[in-house]
């Protein structure tokens, strides 16, 4: 066996992928993805990361048309909603209903590239209806249903609140979308690669990825950073709380990545809007706060903010639940996840690495 060990897999290339690269700043599919968040909508970069080119107009409406009469579940679905105790996180529930969603899905077996999109375009659009309508259900409302004329954003926005969301909301939770929807090899990626490449199906891939992202060093430290934001209380507590922090050795949610050391370029592009969103809703008490703890973490310990750390912030302003901030991330992944299934089959080989044994030699059992 030859003897390369790198633990938590670190600088190991695992695969190949022409989806996306974090080598030249993050792109997708070949486009810088500052470009996409000025330029493109969350829909389009969907379609580009799934399909592997930006759909012509006809494409995008095409697109918009499948996603809007796929935009529901099946009543037994809602049902099981309604009856997960309250107090479940969403994400849970999230995971168990995309594995629900096998049991309706005609295609649900069919491993095919084809069908693989098909089932991903399904997955795309019935995710926020899942969201929206578990969270109303937990708080005693009816689910609303969606509108197919709307965006994926602002869609999800009028399932959740039954209300017409302002343009500037959806813009910002578009591109929040567009920077959360694809990133190479993360965890729950490569999760979702593993499963498929045992010959498992979709659906199976991205319910063990949804598990993957919900761990609080991934995806769950965007709900675990507005804690900590909540938790400080105010600019002039900042500093003695970070120092506290770095004295326990806590590790400070949002902050850090195992690639991008000098800087994720996602909390660039988000720390703008976010802090543009924060002027006009108030909230600049917030983002000084954030502020100074972006500059300690940065002087004192070289760590700078991961896309998490403004995302936490700029859902907070929106005025969502923080137990919908990792489903969000669910919704706009799916796709990210989806492209890479397909792209491992389409190439299969099984992962099965190799382990360094630290255990006991050789012995007899004692009769
Ligand atoms: N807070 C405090 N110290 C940190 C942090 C942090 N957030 N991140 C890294 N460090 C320190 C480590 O303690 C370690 O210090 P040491 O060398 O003195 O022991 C050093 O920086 C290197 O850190 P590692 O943990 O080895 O880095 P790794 O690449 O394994 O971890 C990770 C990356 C998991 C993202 C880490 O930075 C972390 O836990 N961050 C907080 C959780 C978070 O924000 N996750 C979201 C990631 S982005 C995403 O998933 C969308």
């Amino acid at each position: 066996m030859s003897e390369t060990y790198s633990p938590g897999l670190e600088g190991v290339i695992a695969g190949e992928t022409a989806i996306s690269t974090v080598e030249t700043g993050l792109t997708y599919r070949g486009y810088a993805i500052e470009e996409l968040a000025e330029h493109s909508t969350y829909e389009e970069s969907a379609y580009l990361v799934l399909y592997g080119e930006l759909p012509t107009v006809q494409q995008a409406a095409e697109f918009r048309a499948r996603l809007g009469a796929a935009a529901n579940v099946p009543p037994e679905i809602i049902e099981t909603l309604r009856k997960i105790p309250a107090s479940a996180p969403t994400m849970d529930v999230l995971r168990s209903a995309c594995s629900l969603l096998a049991h309706w899905d005609p295609e649900a077996a069919d491993n095919s590239h084809a069908a693989n999109v098909r089932k991903t375009e399904r997955l795309l659009a019935k995710f926020p209806v899942i969201v929206a309508a578990r969270q109303r259900l937990r708080s005693g409302q009816d689910p609303v249903a969606a509108d197919s004329k709307l965006t994926l954003p602002a869609n999800f926005l009028w399932m959740l609140r039954g209300e017409k969301p302002s343009e500037r909301q959806v813009k910002a939770l578009d591109v929040s979308l567009i920077l959360y929807a694809e990133h190479e090899f993360n965890a729950s990626t490569f999760a979702a690669r593993c499963i498929c490449s045992t010959l498992s199906d979709l659906h199976s891939a991205i319910t063990g990825a949804i598990g993957t992202l919900k761990g609080p060093l991934h995806g769950g430290a965007n709900e675990r950073a507005l804690e900590v934001l909540l938790a400080v209380g105010s600019p002039q507590q900042a500093e003695a709380w970070v120092n506290a922090a770095f004295a326990r050795k806590d590790k400070l949610m949002g902050f850090g990545h195992r690639v991008y050391k000098h800087g994720d370029p996602r909390a660039v592009i988000l720390k703008r809007l976010t802090s543009a969103v924060a002027a006009e809703t108030g909230n600049q008490a917030l983002e000084q706060t954030a502020e100074i703890i972006e500059q300690m973490a940065w002087s004192q310990k070289k760590l700078p903010p991961n896309v998490d750390w403004p995302c936490a912030r700029l859902y907070h302003y929106l005025g969502l639940p923080m137990d919908l901030f990792t489903p969000l991330f669910v919704i706009a992944r799916v796709v990210g996840w989806s492209a890479h299934v397909i792209e491992q089959l389409d190439n299969n080989r099984i992962m099965r690495p190799r382990a360094l044994y630290t255990g006991p030699a050789v012995r007899k059992l004692p009769r």
